[in-house]
């Protein structure tokens, strides 16, 4: 049984964060940095570092690659949030910790949400180091962080996933990326519960699902913030080709040596995506 997040640690977690920031910020953009993306943050100009530590109900990442570091940094466009470390339904703590960074969003009036991950590759065209846009998400995780008694601040009692990764700030990932110089894939996100792999059956039958990367992540806290009315992106950085697709068995050490890899390009589409206008 696991319970909506818990809305009196999250407005506690909004009363710890808001002092904390620079006098008259008002972050508009927000990025959750996924396995392996935390050094997006290195050319951008911090203003603030809080550990999730210090933030109420968050806590540490338990993950490799995931920092857990709230950054406030400033860009062309203003001060955005960077999440250095996300907190996974698997670590099994419920969805408070993973709802922590949309709620301090949504409070702090961000309106655009950039969401990172790292993702096996099931469409064969793709290569390992690929950065793929998310067109749409298949929800395998088996759960719904919407489940239980409602609360308005989700928005209507059963959102609309229709255009959950919306055209225009999909068009604005495309401009992000052909500023950056990056061509994207295209593709369908399913995620998982985890923490296992994917059986190579598994990725076979994602894949006939319509599934063109799979993963662990994400999927909670974009139907979170699109329910609550933030505009979502997502993109996800190829590590590794699914099970049985790759030739070799799959590990965390594969996921972050190829996200060092690919850093250069996910730290200048991050930065084009900060700086780039509406
Ligand atoms: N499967 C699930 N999650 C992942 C993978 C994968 O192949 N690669 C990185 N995260």
């Amino acid at each position: 049984m696991t319970f909506p997040p818990d809305l009196n640690i999250l407005e506690q977690a909004v009363e710890s964060v808001r002092p904390q920031l620079p006098e008259g910020c008002s972050p508009q953009r927000a990025v959750i940095c996924g396995s392996g993306w935390g050094d997006v943050v290195q050319d951008l100009h911090c203003l603030r570092e809080i550990p999730y530590e210090n933030i109420p109900g968050f806590g540490a990442t338990g993950v490799v690659g995931h920092q857990g570091v709230l950054v406030v940094v400033e860009t062309a466009s203003g001060t955005a949030l960077i999440f250095k470390g996300r907190r996974h339904f698997y670590e099994g703590e419920g969805w408070t910790p993973i709802a922590i960074p949309i709620f301090l969003s949504l409070k702090l009036g961000v309106q655009d949400l950039l969401l990172t991950n790292s993702a096996g590759a099931v469409d064969p065209d793709f290569q390992v180091g690929d950065l793929m846009m998310m067109t749409d998400h298949i929800n395998l995780i088996g759960e719904n962080p919407l489940v239980g008694r409602h609360h308005e601040v989700w928005g209507p009692r059963f959102p609309d996933l229709t255009t959950l990764y919306s055209p225009d700030a999909q068009s604005r990932l495309q401009r992000a990326a052909s500023k950056a110089g990056i061509s994207l894939q295209t593709g369908v996100y399913a995620a998982t519960r985890g923490p296992v792999y994917e059986t190579p059956a598994e990725v076979q039958a994602w894949k006939t699902l319509g599934a063109s990367a799979v993963g662990m992540s994400t999927v909670p806290e974009a139907i979170l913030a699109h329910a609550a009315g933030i505009r979502v992106t997502g993109v996800s950085c190829m590590t590794n080709f699914a099970a049985g697709i790759s030739p070799t068995p799959l590990s965390h050490e594969e996921v972050t040596a190829s996200t060092r890899e690919a850093m250069p390009r996910m730290r200048a589409l991050v930065k084009e995506w900060l700086n780039c206008g509406q």
